[in-house]
């Protein structure tokens, strides 16, 4: 196969791995096709340990909120340009997470990025639109030029993957919780299914051109948009935001994020099917037009 000139950088942040597995994954048929692939992992000068404890977990949610960037390590990377620069992160309390985010403020990366195509890859629990809004912004600001993005979740339903995030983040194994939950995180089928998404972006960097990608990418459902999830999550936000402005004003934290905390579990298990249901009698049946405009807007790569 003759050699693709192109210089490509995947450049991502993990704590299970996870997203390595994805990475690799989509960009084995880049590297197939004979580009070169440059992988980097995003470093915290101050790393998160893995796994965390409940205490340390929730003393993120400020600063992740908040989009309060961290020092990292220098990046070290090969080239001054890229072709393409595949960001592969992750939404922390529905936020980009603290190391993708100080990132997108690292002066080296905006000043790759300006003028270059980007394609976004997400793997979260299940609540991943506000933070790729964020992470969309934020690359629109630095002149990049977002050309595609893929969002992975957890298809399980929301209070199960909320009780086998728990058990992976706590105990480091992406192993069944007691043997009766499901494995958490990004299904291994959808992993694997980031390979399909790959070769799409082959025929592009063949083409060379990005006209329709993300229309390319739709079509293999790398964003499926989930109404009652986009819905609970939009009202979470201004809700985060709130907490996170108290919370990061008090001196001693700890009791204020242990209330957080208490919040989190009483909205998701009692609050969020409350206000589904109120929400499917009083207001789905006549939102359908706005549902279906706020839907298109997540799926698209156009800051709106
Ligand atoms: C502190 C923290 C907060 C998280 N908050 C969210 C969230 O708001 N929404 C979501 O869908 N997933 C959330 N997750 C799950 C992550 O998005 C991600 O799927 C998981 O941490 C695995 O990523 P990894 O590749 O770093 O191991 C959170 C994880 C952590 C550690």
């Amino acid at each position: 196969m003759p050699r693709m000139d192109k210089k490509i950088l995947a450049i991502y942040y993990t704590q299970s791995g996870q997203m390595a597995e994805i990475i690799d994954s989509f960009t084995s048929p880049l590297i197939d096709a004979g580009a070169s692939v440059e992988k980097a992992v995003i470093r915290p000068v101050v790393d998160y340990n893995f796994p965390w404890t409940g205490k340390r977990f929730f003393s993120v949610m400020p600063s992740c909120v908040l989009g309060i960037p961290e020092p990292l390590a220098p990046l070290g990377l090969k080239e001054k340009s890229y072709d393409l620069i595949i960001l592969g992160y992750q939404p922390w309390f529905l936020s980009p997470s603290i190391p993708s985010n100080s990132l997108l403020h690292n002066e080296e990366f905006k000043a790759l990025l300006k003028d270059t195509p980007v394609i976004t890859i997400s793997a979260a629990r299940n609540m991943w639109i506000n933070a790729f809004v964020r992470v969309r912004k934020m690359l629109n600001d630095a002149g990049a030029k977002l050309v595609g993005n893929i969002a992975l979740f957890d298809k399980h339903p929301n209070p199960v993957s909320f009780v086998t995030i728990f058990y992976w983040m706590l105990s480091g194994k992406k192993e069944r919780y007691l043997n009766i939950f499901p494995k958490p995180g990004v299904a291994e089928a959808d992993i694997a299914r980031c390979e399909g998404f790959g070769q799409t972006v082959v025929q592009h960097l063949k083409n060379n051109s990005w006209n329709g990608l993300q229309d390319d990418l739709l079509k293999q459902k790398a964003v499926e948009i989930n109404y009652k999830l986009m819905f609970i999550e939009a009202r979470a936000k201004p809700i985060f935001a709130v907490w996170a402005k108290i919370i990061s004003k008090r001196k001693n934290q700890t009791p204020w994020l242990s209330a957080f905390k208490y919040y989190l579990f009483i909205a998701l298990f009692l609050g969020a099917p409350v206000l589904l249901t109120l929400d499917a009698v009083f207001l789905k049946p006549f939102s359908s037009k706005r549902i279906k405009a706020k839907k298109l807007s997540y799926s698209q790569i156009i800051n709106s």
